[in-house]
């Protein structure tokens, strides 16, 4: 329930303004946000990498209607990439084809996904709304045509994504599954946590006996645990498949599983669009909105 509201608050622009305005916000946000600039977001990705964590980075922002705002996302993914070279880190990009222009103009997104895919060692294209899952699944098939190793994430509690994923479990693709963070209608996306998790294990098998490179992104235990059950059914070694975590989620885990010979990816958001994100991340866990009210009332 608290999950529901606070979903449709990260689409409200009241709450946002409020929200963003309150002085304690930033110091909450930083838990899930590696910063607002270039320097700061090149800064924890090399962190990330001294403690032998691989890296995907999320400029923020989405569900753009501003060309202007369209391209300046491009621009930062493409000189943030230029910075990591210079540092001499490597990061992959996870790309929402809503900061770069697919709600207004889908030509625009695929050109401007080209461009970051042009710059970048490897993207995925994160997925949103079901209402964007067909356009983003076509721009990934163009993408694919220059850029074959581009991958995309595909969500658990999504009814159709059994069909999806035997389209997507074939040579040399990639497929970040996750179990969905947007509110959806019964009509499309399993509704109850247990069934969220029945469908992510279904999903999984397909993709770990499929051909393709599964990225397995949760933070969640018993996943962990069927995924290595699966590796080993399957004959998969450490380096046919990886983890995936939020940046600031179980950080002990991440290094856990890295230490024990997994490539573990660390999601880093960064920059200063992060309401939509940072609610999301309220939403899936109410631990974190006592989190967030504490440090509000100053604890
Ligand atoms: P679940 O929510 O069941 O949590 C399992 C356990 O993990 C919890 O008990 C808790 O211990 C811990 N945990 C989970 N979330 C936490 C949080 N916010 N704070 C603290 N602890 C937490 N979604 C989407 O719709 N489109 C996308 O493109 C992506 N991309 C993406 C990339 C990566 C790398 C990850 C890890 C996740 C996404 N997601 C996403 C988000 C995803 O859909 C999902 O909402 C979250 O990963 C939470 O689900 P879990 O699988 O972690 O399980």
């Amino acid at each position: 329930m608290l999950g529901q509201l606070l979903l449709a608050a990260s689409r409200s622009t009241l709450v946002r303004r409020s929200v963003s305005g309150m002085p304690l916000t930033r110091k909450v946000v930083d838990r899930f946000v590696a910063g607002e600039t270039t320097q700061e977001a090149v800064t924890a990705i090399q962190r990330l990498a001294d403690a032998k964590l691989a890296v995907t980075v999320d400029h923020l922002g989405e569900e753009t209607r501003d060309s202007a705002a369209a391209t300046a996302t491009a621009k930062a993914y493409i000189t943030l990439m230029g910075a990591l070279r210079e540092a001499g880190v490597s990061a992959e990009a996870s790309v929402k084809l809503s900061a770069v222009g697919q709600a207004f103009d889908e030509k625009m997104a695929l050109e401007h996904a080209r461009e970051i895919c042009a710059a970048s060692p490897m993207v995925t294209l994160d997925m949103e709304d079901h209402t964007t899952v067909d356009s983003t699944l076509g721009i990934l098939a163009e993408l694919r045509k220059d850029f074959p190793q581009t991958g995309v994430a595909i969500q658990a509690y999504l009814h159709r994504t059994e069909g999806d994923l035997r389209d997507l479990a074939g040579e040399g693709s990639r497929v970040r599954l996750v179990k969905g963070a947007y509110r959806e209608p019964a009509s499309v996306a399993h509704q109850n946590k247990n069934d969220v998790d029945k469908a992510y294990v279904r999903a999984l098998r397909i993709l770990m006996a499929g051909k393709g490179y599964p990225m397995v992104a949760t933070h969640d235990d018993r996943i962990i645990s069927i995924t290595e059950l699966l590796a080993d059914r399957f004959g998969r070694s450490f380096g046919d498949y990886e983890y995936q975590m939020l940046y600031g989620i179980r950080t002990d885990r991440q290094e856990a599983l890295a230490a024990a010979g997994h490539t573990v990816r660390v999601y880093v958001p960064y920059g200063d669009d992060w309401y939509g994100y940072f609610m999301r991340r309220l939403a899936e866990r109410p631990a974190n909105v006592a989190f967030f009210l504490r440090a509000l009332g100053g604890k």
